[in-house]
């Protein structure tokens, strides 16, 4: 689990990890469902993603089972594919009463499923782990493999915007609270970032306080921060047609003032 507190960091002489596959924010699934207990404006549209364009739904990086419930909910055959086990075991136990569920352990850059599915998607910001052109690709080229000609692929994320990206260095600000699951303590998560343009990576630490105990826990991660021209570069370069973008999930065009970019598209198969 990181630590490290106040540390001031030395960004630029850190390595941008070549993936998220094994990040420590991602091994507390527990933590992660009681922190992310306000996420649920997202339920509706992929709810109605599965209905509409199921019913063989893929999902990648799939989590804790969040968004599984919902296309389970909506009657839908649902594989989902995640890097973290523990996140994987937290997704079994919640999913245990359905038949129509895969839970598969897997890498969205290198996966290999040997069927088709109906719609295959990546929610809640998951993409912006993919930190490289390369590692977006790869991931296009697999789901690519993975459709039929009537196959959409979804992602939704949100809209980088500068005033958070160019926070000054090291100011804290509130970015979630919750109530720990076993100790019934409020907690208060702190964020500060630094932003690498040029690679377009923004560079997260998470702190987490309570009353009583100052930074009990910290988490650094890092995103790409993808602006919607190199979306559109990266769909074409891999062969897929964008369909439809949203700036929220009820279907409003996007638009300078959109908080969110949501593709719906079809590879060209
Ligand atoms: C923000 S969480 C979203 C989880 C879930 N989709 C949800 O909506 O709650 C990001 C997830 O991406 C997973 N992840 C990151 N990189 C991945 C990769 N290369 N392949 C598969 N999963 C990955 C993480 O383990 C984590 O579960």
């Amino acid at each position: 689990m990181a630590s490290g507190g106040n540390a001031k960091l030395n960004y630029s002489s850190m390595q941008i990890p070549a993936s998220e596959f094994d990040l420590p924010l991602y091994q507390d699934a527990r933590r992660y469902d009681a922190e992310h207990w306000w996420k649920t404006d997202d339920l509706n549209f992929w709810n109605t993603m599965a209905s509409r364009h199921g019913p063989a739904v893929l999902e990648l990086a799939a989590g804790t089972g969040r968004l599984a419930l919902e296309v389970l909910g909506s009657g839908c055959d649902y594989t989902g594919l995640e890097a973290s086990e523990a996140f994987l075991a937290r997704a079994r136990e919640k999913l245990a009463q359905y038949d129509n569920v895969r839970l598969l352990p897997g890498d969205m850059r290198d996966f290999d499923l040997s069927r088709q599915f109906d719609l295959i998607f990546i929610g809640f910001n998951s993409f912006l782990h993919l930190l490289k052109d390369e590692d977006a690709l790869a991931t296009l080229r697999c789901v690519r493999r993975h459709c039929h000609q009537g196959t959409r692929f979804v992602i939704d994320i949100f809209v980088p915007d500068p005033v958070f990206l160019y926070r000054p260095e090291g100011k804290r600000v509130e970015t979630m609270t919750y109530y720990d699951p076993d100790t019934g303590e409020r907690v208060t998560v702190e964020e500060t970032n630094s932003y690498d343009p040029e690679p377009g990576i923004n560079h997260i630490y998470w702190y987490y306080s309570t009353a009583g105990r100052q930074d009990f826990l910290s988490y650094k991660f890092t995103m790409r921060m993808y602006f919607p021209d190199t979306i559109d570069r990266l769909f074409h370069e891999a062969g897929f047609q964008i369909l439809e973008k949203w700036g929220d999930y009820t279907g409003k065009k996007l638009s300078p003032d959109s908080q969110l970019q949501i593709y719906i598209t079809k590879a060209m198969v």
